[in-house]
């Protein structure tokens, strides 16, 4: 059994490039997807969990993945939550911090870095991933130092954009109604190994997907087609996935 722990959630690799980045610092490290439930077998030294930020909160699969968890043995391992977003955590620190604090545990450390906006649902890609992605490195390098040396550094309060949260997430699990595929799709199945719900299901060499959607964006992302849309609102608007990062280390997760 590794002596660390880091559970991580991403559809484009930010957060999963962040996690990378600190499991390989603090070492002795296993890395874990929070797509399907996890149970924690002996104790840990340290326990990550690394996620963006979806309309100012957590998204719902890590949510539901940090309340299912099993935290009873580990109460008094140093507790950590590193999350990605394209401006700030708003109550995504917070809203783990409680949840935890719920079991028992502790939150010891909560810190939030800027990494490229990935929401292409809702704006164009920008054309700075380089750049972003270079910033993205420099912050987590901070980040690796207070993990190492188990710096306490709680979360700070809830930012207003947090109030949000609740009714976008449960708006968001049904947008996939308004997916679509075109007929440049070759029936590859990248999108369905790629989706971090098994929210997609390929039928007849093509997606259907199950309307239990986190809104990740991974499948219209990393589609090599670019043949998903949203409705007719995400063809013009590029796609993206971090530069380090590669399709088959966002298939292969654990
Ligand atoms: C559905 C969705 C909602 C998002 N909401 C926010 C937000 O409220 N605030 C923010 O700063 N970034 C937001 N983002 C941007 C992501 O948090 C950011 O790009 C993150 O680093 C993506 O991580 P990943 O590459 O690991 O998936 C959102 C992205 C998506 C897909
Ligand atoms: S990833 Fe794209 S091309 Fe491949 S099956 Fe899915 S929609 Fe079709
Ligand atoms: S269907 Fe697409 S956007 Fe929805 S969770 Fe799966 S990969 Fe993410």
């Amino acid at each position: 059994m590794a002596k660390n722990i880091i559970f991580y959630f991403s559809g484009t690799g930010n957060s999963l490039k962040v996690a990378k980045d600190i499991a390989s610092a603090i070492q002795d490290c296993e890395l874990i997807s929070m797509g399907k439930s996890h149970k924690l077998s002996g104790t840990y030294e340290r326990i990550g969990f690394v996620y963006p930020i979806y309309a100012g909160g957590m998204p719902g699969a890590v949510e539901r993945f940090v309340k299912a968890l099993d935290l009873l043995a580990n109460k008094n391992s140093f507790i950590f939550a590193v999350c990605t977003s394209g401006s700030g955590s708003a109550g995504g620190l917070t809203n783990i911090s409680k949840i935890i604090g719920g079991k028992g545990g502790k939150l010891s450390y909560g810190e939030s870095i800027k990494c490229f906006s990935n929401y292409v649902g809702l704006y164009a890609m920008g054309s700075d991933a380089d750049n972003k992605a270079k910033a993205q490195s420099q912050a987590t390098k901070q980040v690796i130092k207070d993990i190492q040396s188990l710096v306490v550094k709680p979360p700070c309060k809830n930012n207003p954009i947090a109030l949000l949260h609740g009714p976008f997430i449960k708006w968001m699990a049904k947008r996939d109604k308004g997916f679509n595929v075109s007929e440049a799709c070759n029936g590859c199945s990248t999108c369905s190994k790629v989706c971090p719900v098994g929210n997609i299901k390929m039928q007849d060499g093509k997606p259907i997907f199950l309307h239990n959607c986190e809104q990740c964006m991974a499948c219209i992302q990393w589609c090599p087609k670019q043949s998903i849309n949203l409705k007719n609102k995400t063809q013009n608007r590029g796609r993206y996935h971090h530069p380090e990062i590669t399709l088959a280390e966002m298939i292969n997760r654990k």
